[in-house]
């Protein structure tokens, strides 16, 4: 049986002022009047799964429990007192499932991601679960378009069916390694999604990052129900050591697998992916809300509380929210986090 996992506690600063402390992007409705968070349980659906861990930050436990119950969605909602990054919500979901008796493949999902073509999604799940049960970390890999320095690279090696074995794991590579990386070939990004089974992961972890199972182990076993949420347990999940599964387990783990991931997929990084995810007008414009165009090309700009106006502007992106409002040229889209880090310096 599959277990789905679904990552819910990251803080996506690039989406800023839509995306905040309070509302980070999984949660916003950026493409449709679903959130993304909806959309990855929606797209569940046709896999035969057990009801999905959704593994929050408690400071969001209402917000979750409020778009489940919206998108008439089960699961049962696990709280981390604080982000201590995903190889540990990871190991606190397979920890979850052995106490319950089970042993089950984890299919662990970011729920900040979009996801075009569901089917092809559902197909390549259905392809790595051979690959899982024999004991593989299955990652999705994407075929590269530039030498992003946000996302993890895949060497792939021998054919395996409909994948291929993983030689090598890099992640976040800076620009020069990704421009290697690329000219190589044989690469593929690392969509973030992984099938594994629970036990395998928790092998691994026992391996390469022994006090972070001990501290998931001691949070699971301390864990407490509160309404409808369980809470982790909070002294021994705060010692645990911080660190993502792409660094903590993949850039070292030697049995791993990827799938060739052809989905329509993007992590919605900037403002830039958003703009080139939507349908642009004949003027390139992607415009939400309440707004007036004018001599305006290639332009994102999303209204959500007034009428916004622009008259012989070019490739600019402008959000208005009910509290801040950012213009920014589309070429420096990425530089928002560096806006972001020097707001929250200025308190
Ligand atoms: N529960 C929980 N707790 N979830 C978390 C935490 C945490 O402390 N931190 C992050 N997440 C969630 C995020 O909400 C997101 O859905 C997912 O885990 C991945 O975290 P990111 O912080 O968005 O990772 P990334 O984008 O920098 O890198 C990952 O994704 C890339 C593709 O988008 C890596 O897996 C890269 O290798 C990959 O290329
Ligand atoms: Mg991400």
């Amino acid at each position: 049986m599959i277990q789905p996992v679904i990552l819910c506690g990251g803080s996506g600063t690039r989406l800023w002022p839509l995306s905040r402390e309070q509302m980070p992007k999984q949660f916003l409705r950026l493409t449709s009047s679903k959130s993304l968070l909806q959309q990855t349980l929606d797209r569940l659906e046709g896999i035969s799964t057990t009801p999905p861990f959704i593994m929050g930050h408690q400071a969001h436990r209402f917000l979750m429990a409020e778009q489940l119950r919206e998108a008439n969605q089960a699961g049962r909602i696990v709280l981390e007192p604080e982000g201590r990054n995903t190889a540990p919500a990871i190991a606190c979901a397979a920890l979850l499932a052995k106490a319950a008796g089970d042993d089950p493949l984890l299919l662990v999902l970011p729920a900040d991601h979009v996801i075009g073509d569901v089917s092809a999604f559902q197909q390549s799940v259905e392809w790595a679960v051979p690959l899982a049960e024999q004991g593989y970390l299955v990652t999705f890999g994407v075929v590269p378009t530039h030498p992003e320095t946000g996302y993890g690279y895949i060497a792939c090696g021998d054919v395996l069916k409909r994948g291929y074995q993983l030689t090598s794991f890099i992640e976040k590579p800076d620009a020069e390694r990704a421009a290697q990386l690329l000219e190589k070939g044989d690469t593929l990004w690392n969509s973030g999604m992984f099938l594994l089974r629970a036990s395998t992961y928790l092998e691994q972890l026992a391996d390469l990052q022994p006090e972070m199972l001990s501290a998931c182990q001691a949070a699971v076993d301390g864990a407490h129900s509160d309404l409808d949420f369980l809470r982790l347990a909070e002294a021994p999940f705060q010692r645990c050591p911080s660190n993502s599964i792409d660094y903590a387990v993949m850039e070292h783990c030697r049995f791993a697998a990827v799938i060739p991931f052809d989905a329509q997929w993007s992590d919605v990084g900037s403002f830039d992916a958003l703009w080139e995810m939507a349908a642009a007008d004949e003027a390139g414009n992607v415009v939400q809300g309440d707004a007036l165009l004018h001599s305006t090309t290639n332009s994102l700009v999303m209204a959500e509380h007034r009428l916004v106006t622009t008259l012989g502007v070019n490739d600019l992106i402008v959000i208005e929210t009910s509290d801040s409002v950012l213009v920014a040229h589309r070429d420096q889209a990425q530089q928002i986090k560096q806006l972001v880090a020097v707001l929250a310096s200025k308190g």
